[in-house]
């Protein structure tokens, strides 16, 4: 056993713990009534960052919640490895849903984590996946194997669309100088099938409003002949889709880069069992765009997904009513070439064209974000490669997901790095929803794989 490995394997019970405390702060950003907790998760990265034994450790103030920095420099001969991640989180909400409080962290056993996954709010997004390069950091330094020059940034707006991180990039390229962006923030196949991230979608989230009468109305008096919104968004948002489950905004398919056939096999070989994938969510048949699979539905095409639809009465009991609006929140998964303010400004027009003269629309923007991918041509994914093959007994498969991190578009645009996703996560372990968790088995692996990473890939630029 290396000593790295021997160091990791003394303080299992140590890396845990410090784990759990990050986990216990609610560093909520969607909330402002959890202002005092982001803060003081950002406080808690920085003193673990310090402790693990970076140099030069700040917390760096931008517009919205701070940006954490640490590094460690050990020869101008060495590359230097960008590690990215954040510490913010999603709402726990709906609270209810939880079997154990979402900041009160327990290690329970699940069919696919029978060695015990820790449930908590960021257990998996991102906290306990940045948190792996803290303690693999310090196992490092400790083990006197410290093969790269690092630098940490750690944000805590992740999950809000990193509004401010852009500015935050232009202001620090110097600090932020690098050979390459590591990051684990994606998933693998399954814990015995290894994969690397090399795309993630784009985004572009909006919010539509539809207004008819000037105020609630009876709807017996009225109904009839007053446009009722409700009814009218209905429409309007069926009629996005085709029979083919093709999005119909005029010009939105004009830029999506359509894969090669040879792209397109080499993507099937990823497992997918669709009978698994139906049996995981509980739902007896699967939808989407003709001529694709679901995993390319999923990753190299496009979406449109109403993620919250309101308006009218809906409290206990009937209200004869026609609401005066009603509302929906509409998000685009984008592929490259598609440009999210484009998308958005094309979806505006089609809305507001699509309204019957009876009704107002009025369509807000919220965040967007550029669409990436990543090279599997490349000395650094040769290194997560050559690393995770070592870790776990497998070639990885490359595979594009479906999620976004709109910050890796502009790690390339502002400081011209490419970025290794080398996530450890499972679809299944509920990110963003109740019981979020994240296997014992992964964490580990994960701590145990960056420092065979930054070893290959300090040997690979030297040759
Ligand atoms: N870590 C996720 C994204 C992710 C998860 C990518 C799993 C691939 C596999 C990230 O924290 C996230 O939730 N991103 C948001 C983007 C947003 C809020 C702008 C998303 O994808 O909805
Ligand atoms: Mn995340
Ligand atoms: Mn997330």
């Amino acid at each position: 056993m290396s000593d790295c490995n021997a160091y990791i394997d003394a303080n299992r019970d140590r890396f845990l713990e410090e784990l759990f405390d990050l986990l216990r702060i609610p560093s909520v950003s969607a909330d402002p009534k959890f202002a005092p907790d982001v803060l003081r998760c950002a406080e808690n990265v920085a003193m673990n960052l310090k402790a693990a034994g970076a140099d030069n450790v700040e917390i760096i103030a931008t517009e919205g919640y701070p940006v954490v920095f640490g590094e460690r420099h050990v020869s101008p001969d060495l590359p230097t490895v960008l590690v990215y991640g954040h510490y913010d989180v999603q709402p726990a909400d709906p609270l209810e849903l939880w079997d154990s409080p979402a900041f009160e962290p327990i290690i329970k056993k699940t069919d696919l984590h029978p060695e015990g996954a820790i449930f908590a709010r960021g257990a998996c997004d991102d906290k306990g996946q940045f948190f792996m390069h803290v303690k693999a950091f310090e196992a490092m330094v400790q083990s006197n194997a410290l093969a790269c020059n690092v630098k940490f940034m750690i944000e805590g707006e992740e999950e809000v669309g990193s509004a401010h991180l852009e500015p935050f990039l232009e202001l620090h390229k110097e600090k932020l100088a690098a050979d390459i962006v590591l990051v684990s923030d994606t998933g693998i196949i399954a814990n015995d099938i290894p994969s690397i991230t090399v795309g993630l979608r784009g985004l572009s989230y909006v919010e539509v409003e539809i207004t008819g009468p000037n105020r609630d109305l009876h709807s017996g008096l009225y109904g009839g002949a007053a446009p009722n919104p409700i009814n009218i968004l209905c429409e309007m948002i069926a009629s996005l889709k085709d029979e083919d489950q093709r999005i119909t905004v005029d010009g939105f398919y004009d830029d999506v880069v359509e894969l090669s056939e040879a792209e397109r096999t080499a993507m099937a070989e990823a497992p997918f069992s669709e009978e698994e994938y139906k049996k995981s969510i509980d739902i007896s048949a699967i939808e989407g765009e003709a001529g694709y699979s679901a995993p390319e539905r999923m990753s190299i095409r496009p979406t449109l997904d109403v993620n919250g639809m309101w308006g009218g009465y809906t409290g206990d009991g009937a209200k004869t009513v026609i609401a005066s609006k009603a509302m929906a929140k509409i998000s685009m998964r984008l592929v490259p070439n598609q440009d999210p303010d484009q998308i958005t400004e094309l979806f505006t027009r089609h809305f507001e064209a699509i309204a019957p003269p009876s009704v107002k629309v009025k369509v807000t923007p919220h965040h967007g974000g550029q669409p990436a991918v990543t090279p599997t041509d490349s000395i650094a994914y040769m290194a997560a490669s050559m690393a995770m093959e070592a870790s776990f007994g497998r070639t990885p498969v490359p595979f594009r997901g479906g999620g976004s991190i709109p910050i890796v578009a502009s790690f390339e645009n502002i400081l011209g790095l490419k970025t290794v996703l080398m996530g450890f996560g499972l679809d299944s372990d509920a990110i963003h929803s109740p019981n979020e968790h994240y296997g014992v088995f992964n964490y580990f692996k994960g701590i145990e794989t960056i420092p065979l990473f930054f070893k290959h890939f300090a040997n690979l630029s030297r040759s």
